[in-house]
């Protein structure tokens, strides 16, 4: 199974299938997003709050999404590995764009990045575009950089700017556009100006392809969004795994039998003899 590059998305839009992509943030999960015939894994600025504790993504550095890419790489195949640019790694300037995105390539081994953008740093974004770094553009909603996580795009001014936008970074070169929480209308209308696929998170079913927080398709934080649907209640298995197993270490049912490491009966019996023996001597 060989893996999946820029060129096979833009065939399955071409085709008009539709490109399925999560997030994962460690080796063992990537491995089953990749089995599941997920088509892109995200390694998002989301690993702040959902793996690492952090109070927002804010807190997410270069060195969080080198470490949780690398192990992400470690576990796919076939699917195509972005990593998210953390909030402050391609704000500064132009060349610090450039060379933290070059580190997610380089060191981390990602396919690509994914940059929010929007304002001032639309000229930073196209910098590492320019640099022939392979780049998805996070437009709509831009939670590493906005005051409130509501849709946007819903005044005219909003939805014309967005609109723009998609426009402005596929002639930049953007390879993929990320849609965020915006009216599926604003969408439609981006769609219809646009060739390059185009990934929706409460964005409408027009769209190329949908993203995910792996998270939130198994309930793990038990936050629920209305973009987001919950596929597995894990939370629920995990809970009640973890209180079972609890429940049976203190009433001495786990291990049992199955659980132990067989001794031979001659190993044995030679091991009490040479104890008896070693008693005598002392
Ligand atoms: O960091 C992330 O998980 C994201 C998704 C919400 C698309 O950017």
């Amino acid at each position: 199974m060989s893996k999946l590059c820029i060129r096979d998305l833009w065939s399955l839009k071409g085709n008009g299938e539709k490109i399925s992509m999560l997030t994962a943030y460690d080796s063992n999960t990537a491995a089953l997003l990749d089995d599941a015939g997920i088509d892109i894994i995200l390694v998002g600025d989301s690993v702040g709050t959902n793996v690492l504790g952090y109070a927002s993504e804010k807190e997410v550095t270069l060195s969080d999404i080198i470490h949780h890419t690398r192990a992400v790489v470690r576990g796919r195949k076939r699917a195509f590995v972005i990593a998210d640019m953390p909030f402050m790694s391609y704000h500064a300037s132009a060349s610090t764009a450039i060379s933290n995105a070059g580190r997610l390539i380089q060191e981390a081994r990602a396919d690509a990045v994914k940059c929010e953008c929007k304002g001032e740093l639309v000229q930073n974004v196209k910098a590492i575009i320019a640099a022939g770094i392979p780049t998805m553009v996070h437009i709509g909603l831009t939670p590493q950089t906005s005051i409130d996580m509501t849709s946007k795009g819903r005044s005219v001014e909003e939805a014309l700017a967005i609109i723009e936008l998609a426009i402005e970074m596929e002639k930049a070169g953007a390879f993929a556009l990320l849609l965020e929480k915006v009216p599926l209308r604003l969408a439609d209308l981006i769609m219809d100006r646009v060739q390059i696929p185009v990934i929706g998170i409460g964005a409408s079913n027009r769209c190329d392809g949908q993203v995910l927080v792996i998270h939130d398709i198994l309930n793990l934080t038990g936050t629920q969004y209305k973009h987001a649907k919950v596929y597995r209640d894990v939370r629920k298995d995990i809970t009640e795994a973890a209180k079972e197993y609890s429940d049976d270490v203190k009433a001495g049912r786990f291990p049992s039998d199955e659980h132990y490491f067989k001794m031979k009966d001659d190993v044995f019996e030679k091991v009490v003899m040479q104890l008896k023996s070693n008693m005598k001597a002392d």
